[in-house]
């Protein structure tokens, strides 16, 4: 990094921002297969916090790759640096007191660690969408896993190109064999639970 580069500090602060917001400012880190569920739980949950008054945003990984990634591939380094460009751009959602919800495979533990490693220990949670590579691929909502059978699509993430499981998800939802507002239920109350939000009272 060039020494002629400052850092401002602003006057409207992190803090100052989640008090007006009302919540705390958190990355909620999706990662799975291709099909397991992650844009469609995190547009889901971004949907039910909205509702609850949050400031939220959501970056899903097909949209991003038609623009600030559009110049990246699926080969392993790629990825590596599509995740660290959405780990640096969440840091900023968050520091400007949203809940970043980011849906990308993220397949390589080491990149998912280097973008936690980016925020304070608590601000980074990690949702584990759980789903068998056979579940997925008979979902194939985009066609892509048939595409990849046939050779068709290289380096495809659980066919030709690596899944790493994560170790230690602060959350891990099971969308096998559960609707997806249940699963949005849940997350609701593992967040509740992590004082991201306030606890419902009904
Ligand atoms: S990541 O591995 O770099 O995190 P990302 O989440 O941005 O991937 O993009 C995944 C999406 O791109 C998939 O949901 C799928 O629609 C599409 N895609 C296209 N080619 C591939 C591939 N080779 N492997 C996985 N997904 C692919």
């Amino acid at each position: 990094m060039d020494d002629n580069v400052f850092w401002h500090h602003a006057t409207v602060t992190r803090e100052r921002r989640e008090k007006m917001n009302l919540h705390r400012a958190k990355l909620l880190w999706f990662t799975g297969l291709s099909g397991a569920g992650k844009s469609t739980l995190a547009h889901a949950l971004e949907e039910r916090l909205h509702q609850r008054g949050c400031r939220t945003y959501v970056f899903d990984g097909d949209n991003v790759r038609h623009g600030l990634c559009r110049d990246l591939g699926f080969g392993i380094e790629d990825r590596t640096e599509n995740i660290r460009r959405i780990g640096e751009m969440s840091k900023l959602f968050v520091d400007a007191g949203v809940i970043a919800l980011t849906a990308f495979i993220s397949p390589i533990r080491r990149d998912r660690e280097n973008v936690r490693r980016l925020f304070q220990a608590d601000d980074f949670i990690e949702v584990y969408v759980k789903a068998s590579i056979e579940t997925c691929e008979s979902r194939d909502v985009k066609g892509l896993y048939k595409k990849a059978r046939a050779g068709e699509i290289p380096d495809f993430t659980g066919i030709s190109s690596p899944y790493e499981i994560p170790e230690k998800p602060e959350i891990v939802i099971d969308t096998e064999n559960r609707e997806i507002d249940e699963c949005v239920d849940s997350l609701l109350v593992s967040l509740e639970s992590l004082d991201v939000i306030p606890t419902m009272v009904v």
